[in-house]
């Protein structure tokens, strides 16, 4: 009955429409500008209020800051899950609004808190980046995503079945796939929002490499746990209570006087 109560709501849900003069993002160069973009979910109070920003192409922006704060809600107005209540945002330049659904998400990649894998075989979910794509170019996403020794080590390798009966994978191993899949799709525009649950000191390695080499040459928001991922940022935005309080880069952030960046981040370094 749960299900058939679940397929009857999704059925309910109306289905994305484009605007009827909406455009093809042709070639992407990556720009995200936020422009006084407030957000209420159904129902609710604001979850962001006023906020303005601008990635460059390439750029790194990290954001930081306390739990619910609005750090994931900021990530995923950027492929247009939710409408905006005010303000607009844009990627080179178009307010996204004017862009086909398709054509926005395909120029961008997530990788998320939870990750979204299916039942089916590895090689499934690793396609799923890109249908289509060879089988060279798969096994060349799993290896940059740090994954493909694993996968060989299975006793059926890419066909090893996810599902129930299939292979236990861990919150490393799963994460390393999405990576794959995201490789695999090559976007212009790269959304990491990090999982904060621990991980041991190898598959953090892992994982952190392979996050590096997938931002490359990409416009990157990145939520960020890592002390590493922030300090390499272009620029850091501390999100608290739906507004950015604070920005700058890590040098710039540590050298305010009663900071909150640089108090998180001091508290973070006497933790280890
Ligand atoms: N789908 C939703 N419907 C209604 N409210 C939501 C929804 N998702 C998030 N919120 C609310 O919006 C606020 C911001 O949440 P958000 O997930 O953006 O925070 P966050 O900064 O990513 O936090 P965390 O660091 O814990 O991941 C919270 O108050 C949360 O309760
Ligand atoms: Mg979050």
């Amino acid at each position: 009955m749960t299900g058939f109560a679940r397929f009857l709501e999704i059925l309910d849900v109306p289905p994305e429409v484009d605007d009827p003069e909406a455009v093809d993002l042709d070639t992407v160069r990556g720009e995200i500008r936020f422009d006084h973009v407030s957000f209420r979910y159904e129902g609710n109070s604001d979850v962001l209020n006023d906020v303005s920003f601008t990635v460059a192409r390439g750029q790194k922006l990290a954001l930081v800051g306390p739990s619910g704060g609005g750090k994931t809600t900021i990530c995923h107005l950027i492929p247009a899950f939710y409408e905006l209540t005010e303000g607009t945002i844009s990627i080179d330049g178009i307010d996204i609004r004017k862009l086909k659904k398709a054509s926005l998400r395909d120029a961008v990649g997530i990788v998320q808190q939870d990750v979204f894998l299916f039942g089916g075989t590895i090689r499934d979910n690793i396609l799923y980046g890109r249908p289509g794509a060879t089988e060279a170019e798969m096994i060349e996403a799993a290896k940059r995503a740090r994954i493909h020794d694993f996968v060989t080590s299975l006793e059926h390798g890419y066909d090893s079945e996810i599902g129930e009966r299939g292979v236990k994978l861990s919150g490393g191993q799963k994460q390393r796939i999405s990576i794959a899949r995201v490789f695999l799709k090559n976007p212009a525009i790269l959304i990491l929002d990090e999982a904060t649950s621990a991980l041991d000191t190898t598959t953090e390695i892992l994982i952190q490499d392979a996050l590096d080499e997938l931002c490359e040459g990409r416009t990157t928001i990145v939520v960020a746990h890592r002390l590493s991922t922030v300090k390499t940022a272009d620029e850091i935005a501390v999100v608290s209570g739906g507004n950015i309080i604070e920005r700058g880069t890590h040098e710039e952030l540590m050298e305010l006087e009663n900071g909150i960046y640089k108090e998180l981040y001091t508290l973070q370094f006497r933790g280890n």
